[in-house]
């Protein structure tokens, strides 16, 4: 089957994971080197794991700085607060910041505890925080059994941008476990849109494990479609996939 944009296939998630890890450290070297800081955009979920792990090694061996990065997550629950377990906000700081120098104010997560009256503001001031930081140099993207990116659920335009959205049922039955039960899963959360996303200058989507192989590949050899978000990337300049053999054994 031909896909519509690159796809790199390796032998399992630490390859990939190490491979992207070291690009995503010298794309930071050269944009810091050449005067500003560089802007990433952040994922959550399970597959991204083993990334911030090669991330926090680089950090380690001395080879990879965050003092001149700024990230910006894709997503929140709405309702939860920063210090429940579940929170993006929780696993950046378990998985990722809470082991690399990046300075507090250089982190961007949407606030899952705005209250209705400000949200519209709050994800309005999300986006400006973005275009004032000149733009997200690299977003790095999961994929929802869903094909959402983000969560930009099946029916996100492909023009839309931060906002409140309504996970589907597929979604929050795969988040059930985490949260102890269905009845403890939120049911809304602020997710960038599919516009916001799109806007990076460079993307790489993870997937890993028998599970995705599907979803991958309609997203990459379907048809572009909101049903499916992930599918919007085959017309982005720059975006890539990076699979273990068992997510891209459908292609
Ligand atoms: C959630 C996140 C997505 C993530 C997806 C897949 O819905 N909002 O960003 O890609 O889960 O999760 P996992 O990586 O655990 O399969």
């Amino acid at each position: 089957m031909t896909e519509s944009l690159p796809v790199r296939i390796f032998p399992d998630r630490t390859a990939a994971s190490r491979t992207l890890a070291e690009e995503v450290a010298a794309l930071v070297r050269s944009i810091n080197d050449s005067g500003r800081p560089a802007v990433l955009g952040l994922a959550t979920g399970r597959t991204p794991l083993p990334f911030y792990a090669e991330l926090t090694r680089l950090h380690r061996e001395g080879k990879l700085s965050f003092a001149r990065v700024v990230t910006f997550n894709l997503d929140e629950y709405l309702g939860l607060p920063g210090n429940h377990p579940e929170s993006y906000r929780a696993f950046m700081q378990k998985e990722l910041f809470g082991h690399v120098d990046i300075p507090v104010e250089n982190i961007h997560i949407p606030d899952g505890m705005v209250g209705p009256a400000e949200l519209e503001a709050h994800c309005a001031a999300y986006e400006e925080a973005i275009r004032a930081a000149g733009g997200i140099d690299f977003q790095l993207l999961g994929i929802g059994r869903t094909g959402h990116i983000g969560f930009n659920e099946p029916g996100s335009p492909r023009e839309s941008r931060t906002r409140r959205v309504e996970l589907d049922p597929i979604t929050r039955q795969d988040a059930a476990p985490a949260f102890g039960g269905l009845e403890h899963v939120p049911e809304y959360a602020i997710s960038m849109g599919c516009g916001t996303i799109l806007e990076a200058r460079r993307i790489a989507l993870l997937a890993w494990g028998s599970a995705k192989a599907g979803i991958v590949r309609e997203a990459l050899t379907g048809p572009v479609t909101d049903q499916v978000s992930a599918s919007f990337l085959q017309d982005h300049a720059d975006a890539t996939f990076y699979l273990d053999s068992e997510a891209g054994a459908e292609l």
